[in-house]
């Protein structure tokens, strides 16, 4: 037990060391965005565009038909090793409480990398256009440590109970070695 106490903030601090320290690489690889209700909402727009060798922003274009009060979403991150397999975490929260109260740990990680670039910090109801803005990422605003690898961070909007639309983002990440 007491090995194991030291051991964790060891292993803990490390991995915030290789972070830092990192020349990693990270580069957004594909977006999708679909929705199974087109008279709630519509994309008018999903496209990644490269800005350079190494960077790709991603912009999305969104219009809610109808305002959406109720909104759940599950929050999932993908390893690819013979097709996506569930990787970290796969949450579900209250949207519409959750931008009141940022109150889940996992989806305020998120929260953070997109929050720069969207017109969603506001508090429910949702209507009209929602923007993604030239969203990209980098190894130092990903506070998570990621092996080498493919990653899928897939998002599933359930507005009034029933599943409405996906927005996912592809990414791969590079190590510094
Ligand atoms: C699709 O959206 C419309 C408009 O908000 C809504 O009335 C309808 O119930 C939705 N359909 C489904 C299957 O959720
Ligand atoms: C792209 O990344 C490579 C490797 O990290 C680096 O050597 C190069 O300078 C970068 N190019 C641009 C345009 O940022
Ligand atoms: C996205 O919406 C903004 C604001 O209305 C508009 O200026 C822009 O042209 C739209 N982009 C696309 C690609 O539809
Ligand atoms: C978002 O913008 C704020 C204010 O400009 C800045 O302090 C913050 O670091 C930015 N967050 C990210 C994740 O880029
Ligand atoms: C989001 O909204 C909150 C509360 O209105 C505000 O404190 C915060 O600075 C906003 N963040 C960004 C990135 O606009």
């Amino acid at each position: 037990m007491k090995a194991l106490s030291v051991f964790v903030p060891l292993v803990l601090a490390s991995l915030v060391l290789i972070h830092q320290n990192s020349g990693a690489f990270l580069k957004l690889t594909n977006l999708v965005c679909e929705s199974s209700n087109q008279s709630w909402v519509r994309f008018d727009h999903c496209r990644l565009k490269a800005i350079n060798r190494n960077k790709t922003v991603a912009n999305i274009n969104a219009t809610f038909l109808a305002p959406a009060t109720d909104i759940s979403l599950r929050l999932q991150i993908q390893k690819k090793a013979n097709g996506y397999k569930p990787w970290l975490f796969d949450v579900t929260i209250d949207a519409c409480k959750f931008v009141r109260n940022r109150n889940n740990p996992f989806a305020k990680v998120i929260w953070n990398l997109f929050r720069n670039y969207s017109t969603a910090n506001h508090t429910c109801p949702y209507v009209g256009l929602q923007r993604v803005k030239d969203f990209h990422l980098t190894p130092e605003k990903v506070p998570l440590p990621l092996p080498t690898g493919e990653y899928a961070l897939l998002m599933t909007w359930t507005l009034n109970q029933e599943v409405t639309f996906v927005t996912n983002v592809y990414f791969t990440y590079t190590e510094d070695f």
